[in-house]
């Protein structure tokens, strides 16, 4: 059975490879987990996704779609060998939708392109991930992502109308439609979004859509205790306070990130909390005020004010960087950045924080955290020399110390990156009697268990 030749019947050879070199550019995400295809192809329709996944279920060939392979934990590693797709070709917008605030997409579309083509509608796709210049809306959907705008605006699962999806079999089916609700069957959709192509290959998106805010403003915060940053959060919220954006900072990131560019110039203090607030003019103006006047209560210094688009765009610039300004924590040596995404309850945020500077003195690991504070949402970056073994080992022990504290204080061990193959183990000890159903879902739809082996805790 040549199944390379197979393929060249579904797709144009330019498009399929099994070149040693090509096959190890589809090895990796942006995580450190590895994991060789076999052969990589790159569809242009639902038609070809759909032939491709019957090929690989008859012949029980794993197959892994992979958006631009952002992806921090695995999730789109080939792990088990066989065929990813990757999708980036099938990267059109269909159509925007004014009238029924929805636009249609295809995976393979990335974030940032989808809010240009928005802006001059006075529209935008409110999910914001820090990877929106890299990341594809296929991507961002699979992994139930989300990023800067959920405290105010929610995650991906609140834009996701309708999706287009191969199933195991090849079958293609759409799981919601144009409306703007429905009580009619299983939500599929929901069942599609974040289920990380262990159920399905997504091939299209209908998405809501929402009017541009009048105005923004940027409040930035600085604390010399990290805690006080962390009680502000959900002071702020308690307040009746609905942030469109609330992004903290530790002296570790502020630290890495002052480094990495160096006319950020951002004060040296403990913690940084960058709170946007947007709607009417009037609202907002009043809203920044309230949000810094609760900062300075809870003993912040330097509380400024951004109203101009530049000032803020530099704000968020210097947030944006955090994640690769990680590599700065160890300079010279070779790295490896392992971004945990734990999210928990807000009032547990202080407590957290806490536990995360305990678990990196514990281990003796500088840890930086930064992140969407205002969803309870934080990310711990740690760099290591990647041919040490005894720092690999720390680090593993480091990262279980944060899952298990996240866990213990009732929050979750990924609040947007997703499982893949990098937190499975944590699934039974945080859904307990749902993981069984969360595997008895997958065995009904892909029983031979093509889609995306062993990822989400499933095996
Ligand atoms: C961010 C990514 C790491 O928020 O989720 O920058
Ligand atoms: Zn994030």
């Amino acid at each position: 059975m040549d199944i390379f030749a197979k393929l060249q019947n579904i797709v144009t050879p330019l498009r399929i490879s099994n070149d040693p070199a090509e096959l190890y550019c589809y090895s990796s995400d942006a995580s450190y987990i590895k994991g060789t295809p076999d052969y990589v192809v790159m569809p242009s329709t639902t038609a070809e996704v759909s032939e491709i996944v019957k090929l690989a279920q008859k012949h029980h060939i794993p197959i892994v779609a992979r958006g631009a392979g952002t992806g921090l934990a695995g999730g789109a590693v080939p792990l088990c060998g066989g065929i990813v797709l990757d999708m980036s070709r099938m990267n059109r917008i269909i159509d925007i939708d004014i009238r029924n605030l929805q636009v249609l997409v295809e995976p393979g579309l990335i974030h940032a392109d989808l809010n240009r083509a928005l802006e001059p509608h006075g529209f935008f796709f409110p999910p914001d991930p820090g990877s929106s210049e890299m990341c594809t809306l296929g991507g961002l959907i699979a992994n139930r992502g989300s990023g800067m705008r959920s405290v105010k605006y929610g995650t991906v699962t609140d834009y996701v109308l309708d999706l287009e999806v191969v199933m195991p079999d090849g079958a293609v089916i759409r799981t919601g439609g144009r409306v703007m609700k429905s009580a009619s069957g299983y939500d599929l959709t929901a069942l599609m979004i974040g289920s990380e192509g262990t159920l399905g290959i997504i091939t299209g998106a209908r998405l809501k859509i929402h009017p541009l805010p009048e105005a923004r403003a940027a409040v930035l915060a600085h604390f010399n205790e990290l805690e006080a940053a962390g009680r502000t959060v959900s002071a702020i919220m308690e307040k009746g306070i609905v942030p469109s954006a609330c992004e903290l900072m530790d002296s570790t990131t502020i630290k890495a990130v002052n480094t990495y560019d160096a006319n950020l110039n951002i004060p040296d203090c403990e913690a940084m909390l960058l709170i946007e607030v947007d709607g009417a003019p009037c609202s907002v103006e009043s809203g920044a005020a309230r949000v810094a006047e609760c900062c300075r209560e809870l003993g912040a210094f330097d509380v400024t004010i951004a109203y101009s688009e530049p000032e803020m765009k530099e704000l968020w610039a210097a947030r944006r960087l955090a994640g690769a300004a990680v590599t700065r924590l160890n300079p010279g040596k070779t790295r490896v950045y392992i971004g945990e995404d734990i999210a928990v309850p807000l009032s547990a945020i202080p407590e957290m924080l806490r536990e995360i500077r305990n678990i990196s003195d514990r281990h003796g690991l500088n840890i930086m955290t930064y992140g969407h504070a205002g969803d309870g949402n934080l990310h711990t970056g740690m760099a290591i020399d990647t041919l040490d073994e005894e720092q690999w080992e720390v680090l593993e022990k480091t990262a279980d110390d944060i899952h298990l504290a996240a866990l213990r204080l009732n929050g979750t061990v990924s609040g947007e990156h997703g499982i893949g193959s990098a937190r499975g183990m944590y699934m039974i000890k945080e859904h307990g009697g749902a993981l069984d159903v969360m595997i008895a879902i997958k065995q009904a739809l892909d029983p031979h268990n093509i889609m995306n082996p062993q990822k989400v805790g499933l095996e």
